[in-house]
Protein backbone atom coordinates (compact mmCIF):
# COMPACT_ATOMS: atom_id res chain seq x y z
CA UNK A 1 0.00 0.00 0.00
CA UNK A 2 1.41 3.37 -0.64
CA UNK A 3 1.95 6.03 2.12
CA UNK A 4 -0.03 9.15 2.26
CA UNK A 5 2.28 10.41 4.31
CA UNK A 6 5.81 10.44 4.39
CA UNK A 7 7.96 8.82 7.26
CA UNK A 8 9.50 13.19 7.17
CA UNK A 9 5.81 13.66 7.61
CA UNK A 10 5.12 11.87 10.70
CA UNK A 11 8.21 13.25 11.99
CA UNK A 12 7.28 16.91 11.20
CA UNK A 13 3.87 16.38 13.30
CA UNK A 14 5.65 15.33 16.40
CA UNK A 15 7.88 17.89 15.91
CA UNK A 16 5.35 20.45 15.82
CA UNK A 17 3.41 19.05 18.48
CA UNK A 18 6.18 19.74 20.47
CA UNK A 19 6.90 23.15 19.26
CA UNK A 20 2.97 23.89 20.37
CA UNK A 21 3.43 22.72 23.62
CA UNK A 22 6.69 24.94 23.94
CA UNK A 23 4.52 27.48 22.51
CA UNK A 24 1.85 27.42 24.83
CA UNK A 25 3.98 27.04 28.09
CA UNK A 26 5.95 30.20 26.94
CA UNK A 27 3.26 32.20 26.52
CA UNK A 28 1.75 31.28 29.56
CA UNK A 29 5.12 32.79 31.23
CA UNK A 30 5.34 35.73 29.39
CA UNK A 31 1.53 36.18 30.58
CA UNK A 32 2.81 36.19 33.93
CA UNK A 33 6.31 38.12 33.39
CA UNK A 34 3.89 40.67 32.43
CA UNK A 35 1.93 40.41 35.49
CA UNK A 36 4.64 40.72 37.66
CA UNK A 37 6.46 43.60 35.74
CA UNK A 38 7.10 46.36 37.05
CA UNK A 39 4.90 48.44 33.74
CA UNK A 40 1.52 46.21 35.31
CA UNK A 41 2.86 47.11 38.79
CA UNK A 42 3.50 50.63 37.74
CA UNK A 43 6.86 50.54 40.11
CA UNK A 44 8.74 53.67 39.62
CA UNK A 45 5.71 55.45 37.61
CA UNK A 46 5.01 58.89 39.17
CA UNK A 47 0.99 58.57 39.80
CA UNK A 48 -0.82 61.46 38.21
CA UNK A 49 -3.23 62.41 41.41
CA UNK A 50 -6.18 65.19 40.86
CA UNK A 51 -3.93 67.51 42.99
CA UNK A 52 -0.04 67.38 41.88
CA UNK A 53 1.10 67.17 45.53
CA UNK A 54 4.51 67.00 45.87
CA UNK A 55 5.91 65.10 49.16
CA UNK A 56 9.46 66.69 48.00
CA UNK A 57 7.91 70.24 48.64
CA UNK A 58 5.87 69.64 51.93
CA UNK A 59 8.82 66.87 53.79
CA UNK A 60 11.36 69.08 52.85
CA UNK A 61 9.91 71.94 54.76
CA UNK A 62 9.78 69.96 58.06
CA UNK A 63 6.79 69.14 58.04
CA UNK A 64 6.37 65.73 59.41
CA UNK A 65 4.75 62.55 58.11
CA UNK A 66 2.39 62.04 61.18
CA UNK A 67 1.00 65.22 60.33
CA UNK A 68 -1.02 63.99 57.59
CA UNK A 69 -0.49 60.06 57.96
CA UNK A 70 -1.70 60.48 61.39
CA UNK A 71 -2.60 56.93 62.03
CA UNK A 72 0.51 55.14 61.02
CA UNK A 73 1.68 54.53 64.39
CA UNK A 74 -1.04 53.16 66.23
CA UNK A 75 -3.44 51.23 63.14
CA UNK A 76 -2.70 48.54 60.50
CA UNK A 77 -3.51 51.30 57.82
CA UNK A 78 -1.54 54.57 57.23
CA UNK A 79 -4.47 57.50 56.39
CA UNK A 80 -4.56 59.50 53.81
CA UNK A 81 -4.86 63.14 55.00
CA UNK A 82 -8.25 65.05 54.63
CA UNK A 83 -8.71 68.59 53.01
CA UNK A 84 -8.93 70.47 56.41
CA UNK A 85 -5.19 69.24 56.67
CA UNK A 86 -4.75 71.13 53.44
CA UNK A 87 -6.68 74.24 54.43
CA UNK A 88 -4.69 74.66 58.09
CA UNK A 89 -2.10 75.83 55.52
CA UNK A 90 -3.86 76.58 52.28
CA UNK A 91 -6.67 78.80 53.40
CA UNK A 92 -3.82 81.86 53.45
CA UNK A 93 -1.13 80.16 50.94
CA UNK A 94 -1.64 80.09 46.95
CA UNK A 95 -5.21 80.95 48.21
CA UNK A 96 -5.82 81.75 44.44
CA UNK A 97 -3.44 79.14 42.84
CA UNK A 98 -5.06 76.96 39.73
CA UNK A 99 -3.09 73.70 41.06
CA UNK A 100 -5.12 74.01 44.14
CA UNK A 101 -8.32 74.41 42.47
CA UNK A 102 -9.76 71.24 43.54
CA UNK A 103 -8.79 71.40 47.50
CA UNK A 104 -10.97 74.36 47.36
CA UNK A 105 -13.62 73.07 45.74
CA UNK A 106 -13.60 69.63 48.24
CA UNK A 107 -13.66 72.37 50.82
CA UNK A 108 -16.60 73.92 49.81
CA UNK A 109 -18.38 70.60 48.75
CA UNK A 110 -17.51 68.62 51.67
CA UNK A 111 -16.44 66.21 48.58
CA UNK A 112 -13.19 64.78 49.80
CA UNK A 113 -10.36 64.60 46.96
CA UNK A 114 -10.21 61.09 45.15
CA UNK A 115 -6.75 60.43 45.42
CA UNK A 116 -5.12 57.46 43.20
CA UNK A 117 -3.91 54.30 45.72
CA UNK A 118 -0.40 53.95 44.89
CA UNK A 119 0.26 50.93 47.02
CA UNK A 120 -1.82 48.41 46.91
CA UNK A 121 -2.01 44.60 47.88
CA UNK A 122 -4.19 41.82 47.31
CA UNK A 123 -6.97 41.36 49.49
CA UNK A 124 -5.90 38.14 50.97
CA UNK A 125 -2.65 39.55 52.28
CA UNK A 126 -2.47 41.12 55.77
CA UNK A 127 -0.35 43.99 56.50
CA UNK A 128 0.48 46.59 59.58
CA UNK A 129 2.04 49.33 59.78
CA UNK A 130 2.15 49.91 63.40
CA UNK A 131 3.94 46.78 63.88
CA UNK A 132 6.41 47.93 61.24
CA UNK A 133 7.12 51.66 62.49
CA UNK A 134 7.01 51.11 65.94
CA UNK A 135 9.70 48.01 65.06
CA UNK A 136 12.21 50.51 63.61
CA UNK A 137 11.39 49.89 60.10
CA UNK A 138 11.44 53.19 58.56
CA UNK A 139 9.03 54.34 55.75
CA UNK A 140 11.57 54.94 53.04
CA UNK A 141 12.76 50.90 53.81
CA UNK A 142 9.49 50.39 51.92
CA UNK A 143 7.99 53.03 50.05
CA UNK A 144 11.57 54.84 48.32
CA UNK A 145 13.21 58.00 48.83
CA UNK A 146 9.51 59.98 49.31
CA UNK A 147 11.44 63.02 50.00
CA UNK A 148 12.73 63.75 46.68
CA UNK A 149 8.96 62.57 44.98
CA UNK A 150 7.07 65.43 43.48
CA UNK A 151 4.79 62.81 42.82
CA UNK A 152 3.91 59.83 44.72
CA UNK A 153 5.45 56.20 42.68
CA UNK A 154 5.82 52.64 44.08
CA UNK A 155 8.88 52.02 44.74
CA UNK A 156 8.60 47.70 45.54
CA UNK A 157 6.38 45.49 43.09
CA UNK A 158 5.38 44.38 46.73
CA UNK A 159 5.97 40.62 45.88
CA UNK A 160 5.94 38.23 48.86
CA UNK A 161 9.83 36.90 48.24
CA UNK A 162 9.65 40.91 49.32
CA UNK A 163 8.71 40.29 52.44
CA UNK A 164 10.06 37.23 52.83
CA UNK A 165 13.96 38.94 52.42
CA UNK A 166 13.26 40.99 55.27
CA UNK A 167 11.51 38.79 57.79
CA UNK A 168 14.59 36.28 57.30
CA UNK A 169 16.80 38.99 57.98
CA UNK A 170 15.45 42.29 59.36
CA UNK A 171 19.27 42.86 60.71
CA UNK A 172 19.44 44.12 57.50
CA UNK A 173 17.58 47.07 57.29
CA UNK A 174 16.17 48.11 60.44
CA UNK A 175 17.11 51.63 61.78
CA UNK A 176 16.63 53.22 65.14
CA UNK A 177 13.21 53.86 65.81
CA UNK A 178 14.15 57.47 66.05
CA UNK A 179 14.75 58.16 62.31
CA UNK A 180 11.26 56.29 61.06
CA UNK A 181 10.02 59.32 59.49
CA UNK A 182 13.26 60.65 58.41
CA UNK A 183 12.87 60.64 54.57
CA UNK A 184 16.52 61.63 54.40
CA UNK A 185 18.08 58.83 56.32
CA UNK A 186 20.96 56.74 55.36
CA UNK A 187 21.90 53.36 57.16
CA UNK A 188 25.53 53.38 58.46
CA UNK A 189 28.07 51.77 56.56
CA UNK A 190 28.27 48.87 59.05
CA UNK A 191 24.69 48.27 59.08
CA UNK A 192 25.19 44.52 60.28
CA UNK A 193 26.35 45.25 63.83
CA UNK A 194 23.57 48.23 64.16
CA UNK A 195 20.77 45.82 62.86
CA UNK A 196 21.91 42.91 65.19
CA UNK A 197 22.16 44.99 68.28
CA UNK A 198 18.54 46.53 67.15
CA UNK A 199 17.00 43.43 66.58
CA UNK A 200 17.77 42.09 70.10
CA UNK A 201 17.22 45.49 71.41
CA UNK A 202 13.65 45.85 70.20
CA UNK A 203 12.75 42.29 70.71
CA UNK A 204 12.54 41.32 67.00
CA UNK A 205 11.07 37.50 66.93
CA UNK A 206 13.47 36.01 64.57
CA UNK A 207 15.03 32.91 66.15
CA UNK A 208 11.75 31.07 65.78
CA UNK A 209 10.49 30.93 62.42
CA UNK A 210 7.26 32.80 63.41
CA UNK A 211 7.84 36.19 61.21
CA UNK A 212 8.27 33.87 57.66
CA UNK A 213 5.24 31.59 58.77
CA UNK A 214 2.50 31.64 55.90
CA UNK A 215 -0.52 32.47 58.52
CA UNK A 216 0.83 35.69 59.68
CA UNK A 217 -0.02 37.46 56.04
CA UNK A 218 -3.04 35.24 55.10
CA UNK A 219 -5.34 34.36 57.12
C1 LIG B 1 1.20 67.64 53.96
C2 LIG B 1 0.69 66.30 54.02
C3 LIG B 1 1.60 65.10 53.85
C4 LIG B 1 2.82 64.86 54.46
C5 LIG B 1 3.61 65.75 55.40
C6 LIG B 1 3.23 63.54 54.02
N1 LIG B 1 2.29 63.01 53.16
FE1 LIG B 1 2.32 61.19 52.31
N2 LIG B 1 0.59 61.60 51.29
C7 LIG B 1 -0.13 62.78 51.40
C8 LIG B 1 -1.21 62.78 50.43
C9 LIG B 1 -2.21 63.91 50.19
C10 LIG B 1 -1.14 61.54 49.75
C11 LIG B 1 -2.06 61.04 48.62
C12 LIG B 1 -1.57 61.56 47.30
C13 LIG B 1 -0.28 60.91 46.84
O1 LIG B 1 -0.20 59.69 46.73
O2 LIG B 1 0.69 61.67 46.58
C14 LIG B 1 0.00 60.83 50.32
C15 LIG B 1 0.41 59.57 49.92
C16 LIG B 1 1.48 58.87 50.48
C17 LIG B 1 1.87 57.54 50.11
C18 LIG B 1 1.20 56.67 49.07
C19 LIG B 1 -0.11 56.10 49.57
C20 LIG B 1 -0.67 55.08 48.62
O3 LIG B 1 -1.66 55.40 47.92
O4 LIG B 1 -0.10 53.99 48.52
C21 LIG B 1 2.97 57.22 50.87
C22 LIG B 1 3.73 55.92 50.82
C23 LIG B 1 3.27 58.37 51.67
N3 LIG B 1 2.34 59.35 51.42
C24 LIG B 1 4.34 58.43 52.54
C25 LIG B 1 4.71 59.57 53.25
C26 LIG B 1 5.91 59.67 54.06
C27 LIG B 1 6.92 58.55 54.25
C28 LIG B 1 5.93 60.92 54.59
C29 LIG B 1 6.97 61.55 55.50
C30 LIG B 1 8.35 61.48 55.03
C31 LIG B 1 4.74 61.61 54.11
N4 LIG B 1 4.04 60.76 53.30
C32 LIG B 1 4.40 62.92 54.41
C33 LIG B 1 0.14 63.81 52.27
C34 LIG B 1 1.27 63.93 53.04
C1 LIG C 1 2.21 73.07 56.82
C2 LIG C 1 1.67 73.82 55.71
C3 LIG C 1 1.16 73.07 54.50
C4 LIG C 1 0.27 72.03 54.47
C5 LIG C 1 -0.39 71.31 55.62
C6 LIG C 1 0.02 71.73 53.07
N1 LIG C 1 0.77 72.57 52.28
FE1 LIG C 1 0.80 72.58 50.25
N2 LIG C 1 2.26 74.01 50.28
C7 LIG C 1 2.75 74.63 51.41
C8 LIG C 1 3.79 75.57 51.02
C9 LIG C 1 4.62 76.45 51.96
C10 LIG C 1 3.92 75.46 49.61
C11 LIG C 1 4.92 76.15 48.71
C12 LIG C 1 6.08 75.18 48.50
C13 LIG C 1 7.12 75.62 47.55
O1 LIG C 1 6.82 76.35 46.62
O2 LIG C 1 8.26 75.16 47.76
C14 LIG C 1 2.90 74.50 49.18
C15 LIG C 1 2.67 74.17 47.86
C16 LIG C 1 1.63 73.37 47.41
C17 LIG C 1 1.28 73.15 46.02
C18 LIG C 1 1.92 73.84 44.83
C19 LIG C 1 2.92 72.93 44.15
C20 LIG C 1 4.11 72.69 45.02
O3 LIG C 1 4.19 71.58 45.54
O4 LIG C 1 4.91 73.60 45.24
C21 LIG C 1 0.25 72.25 46.01
C22 LIG C 1 -0.47 71.68 44.80
C23 LIG C 1 -0.03 71.91 47.40
N3 LIG C 1 0.81 72.62 48.22
C24 LIG C 1 -1.03 71.01 47.78
C25 LIG C 1 -1.25 70.65 49.10
C26 LIG C 1 -2.21 69.64 49.50
C27 LIG C 1 -3.08 68.84 48.55
C28 LIG C 1 -2.15 69.55 50.85
C29 LIG C 1 -2.92 68.60 51.75
C30 LIG C 1 -2.72 67.18 51.51
C31 LIG C 1 -1.16 70.51 51.31
N4 LIG C 1 -0.62 71.15 50.22
C32 LIG C 1 -0.84 70.73 52.62
C33 LIG C 1 2.33 74.40 52.71
C34 LIG C 1 1.47 73.41 53.12
C1 LIG D 1 7.41 47.23 55.90
C2 LIG D 1 7.09 48.07 54.79
C3 LIG D 1 6.38 49.39 55.02
C4 LIG D 1 6.74 50.40 55.88
C5 LIG D 1 7.88 50.42 56.87
C6 LIG D 1 5.80 51.47 55.66
N1 LIG D 1 4.88 51.11 54.71
FE1 LIG D 1 3.33 52.23 54.03
N2 LIG D 1 2.67 50.64 52.91
C7 LIG D 1 3.32 49.43 52.80
C8 LIG D 1 2.48 48.49 52.06
C9 LIG D 1 2.81 47.05 51.74
C10 LIG D 1 1.29 49.21 51.71
C11 LIG D 1 0.06 48.68 50.97
C12 LIG D 1 -0.86 48.13 52.06
C13 LIG D 1 -2.11 47.45 51.59
O1 LIG D 1 -2.44 47.52 50.40
O2 LIG D 1 -2.79 46.85 52.44
C14 LIG D 1 1.46 50.57 52.25
C15 LIG D 1 0.51 51.59 52.14
C16 LIG D 1 0.70 52.88 52.63
C17 LIG D 1 -0.26 53.97 52.48
C18 LIG D 1 -1.60 53.85 51.80
C19 LIG D 1 -2.69 53.55 52.86
C20 LIG D 1 -2.55 52.19 53.48
O3 LIG D 1 -2.34 52.09 54.71
O4 LIG D 1 -2.67 51.17 52.78
C21 LIG D 1 0.29 55.07 53.08
C22 LIG D 1 -0.32 56.45 53.19
C23 LIG D 1 1.58 54.66 53.63
N3 LIG D 1 1.80 53.34 53.34
C24 LIG D 1 2.42 55.51 54.34
C25 LIG D 1 3.50 55.08 55.10
C26 LIG D 1 4.26 55.93 56.03
C27 LIG D 1 4.00 57.39 56.29
C28 LIG D 1 5.22 55.12 56.60
C29 LIG D 1 6.24 55.45 57.67
C30 LIG D 1 5.70 55.98 58.89
C31 LIG D 1 5.06 53.78 56.02
N4 LIG D 1 4.01 53.80 55.12
C32 LIG D 1 5.85 52.69 56.32
C33 LIG D 1 4.55 49.11 53.33
C34 LIG D 1 5.22 49.84 54.29
C1 LIG E 1 12.26 45.93 55.74
C2 LIG E 1 11.73 44.91 56.60
C3 LIG E 1 10.31 44.40 56.39
C4 LIG E 1 9.59 44.31 55.24
C5 LIG E 1 9.99 44.72 53.83
C6 LIG E 1 8.33 43.71 55.59
N1 LIG E 1 8.29 43.45 56.94
FE1 LIG E 1 6.72 42.66 57.99
N2 LIG E 1 7.79 42.77 59.70
C7 LIG E 1 9.09 43.22 59.82
C8 LIG E 1 9.51 43.13 61.19
C9 LIG E 1 10.88 43.53 61.75
C10 LIG E 1 8.42 42.58 61.91
C11 LIG E 1 8.45 42.16 63.37
C12 LIG E 1 7.56 42.88 64.26
C13 LIG E 1 7.63 42.24 65.63
O1 LIG E 1 8.67 42.36 66.27
O2 LIG E 1 6.65 41.62 66.02
C14 LIG E 1 7.34 42.39 60.95
C15 LIG E 1 6.08 41.89 61.26
C16 LIG E 1 5.06 41.69 60.35
C17 LIG E 1 3.73 41.21 60.67
C18 LIG E 1 3.22 40.89 62.07
C19 LIG E 1 3.67 39.55 62.52
C20 LIG E 1 3.00 39.17 63.80
O3 LIG E 1 3.73 39.11 64.79
O4 LIG E 1 1.79 38.99 63.82
C21 LIG E 1 3.03 41.10 59.50
C22 LIG E 1 1.60 40.61 59.31
C23 LIG E 1 3.91 41.53 58.44
N3 LIG E 1 5.13 41.88 58.99
C24 LIG E 1 3.57 41.54 57.11
C25 LIG E 1 4.40 41.99 56.09
C26 LIG E 1 4.05 41.98 54.69
C27 LIG E 1 2.75 41.46 54.11
C28 LIG E 1 5.09 42.52 54.01
C29 LIG E 1 5.25 42.74 52.53
C30 LIG E 1 4.17 43.42 51.85
C31 LIG E 1 6.11 42.86 55.00
N4 LIG E 1 5.67 42.52 56.24
C32 LIG E 1 7.33 43.45 54.69
C33 LIG E 1 9.87 43.71 58.81
C34 LIG E 1 9.51 43.83 57.47
C1 LIG F 1 5.62 38.28 55.20
C2 LIG F 1 4.36 38.05 54.56
C3 LIG F 1 4.11 36.74 53.85
C4 LIG F 1 4.34 35.47 54.33
C5 LIG F 1 5.00 35.05 55.62
C6 LIG F 1 3.80 34.58 53.31
N1 LIG F 1 3.27 35.31 52.27
FE1 LIG F 1 2.31 34.55 50.64
N2 LIG F 1 2.06 36.43 49.87
C7 LIG F 1 2.50 37.57 50.49
C8 LIG F 1 2.24 38.70 49.60
C9 LIG F 1 2.57 40.16 49.87
C10 LIG F 1 1.60 38.17 48.44
C11 LIG F 1 1.12 38.94 47.21
C12 LIG F 1 2.21 38.90 46.18
C13 LIG F 1 1.84 39.58 44.90
O1 LIG F 1 0.92 40.41 44.86
O2 LIG F 1 2.52 39.25 43.92
C14 LIG F 1 1.51 36.73 48.66
C15 LIG F 1 0.95 35.84 47.74
C16 LIG F 1 0.81 34.48 47.95
C17 LIG F 1 0.13 33.57 47.04
C18 LIG F 1 -0.54 33.95 45.74
C19 LIG F 1 0.36 33.69 44.58
C20 LIG F 1 1.33 34.75 44.30
O3 LIG F 1 2.56 34.48 44.22
O4 LIG F 1 0.92 35.93 44.15
C21 LIG F 1 0.22 32.32 47.59
C22 LIG F 1 -0.32 31.03 47.00
C23 LIG F 1 0.96 32.46 48.84
N3 LIG F 1 1.30 33.78 49.03
C24 LIG F 1 1.27 31.40 49.69
C25 LIG F 1 2.05 31.50 50.83
C26 LIG F 1 2.50 30.35 51.63
C27 LIG F 1 2.18 28.90 51.33
C28 LIG F 1 3.24 30.86 52.66
C29 LIG F 1 4.00 30.10 53.75
C30 LIG F 1 5.09 29.27 53.29
C31 LIG F 1 3.25 32.32 52.52
N4 LIG F 1 2.52 32.66 51.39
C32 LIG F 1 3.86 33.20 53.41
C33 LIG F 1 3.07 37.68 51.75
C34 LIG F 1 3.44 36.63 52.56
Amino acid sequence: MPQVFSPTANTLSKVSLVLVVFLVAGGLCALDLIHKSPYVRYTGVPRSQPVPFSHKHHTNMGIDCRYCHTSVEESHFANVPGTHVCMNCHNQLFTQADLLAPVRESWETGIPIKWVRVNDLPDHVQFNHAIHVNKGIGCTTCHGPVGEMPLMWRHEPLFMKWCLECHREPERFIRPREEVFNPHYEPPRDQLTLGRQLVEEYQVPVSDHRLTDCWICHR
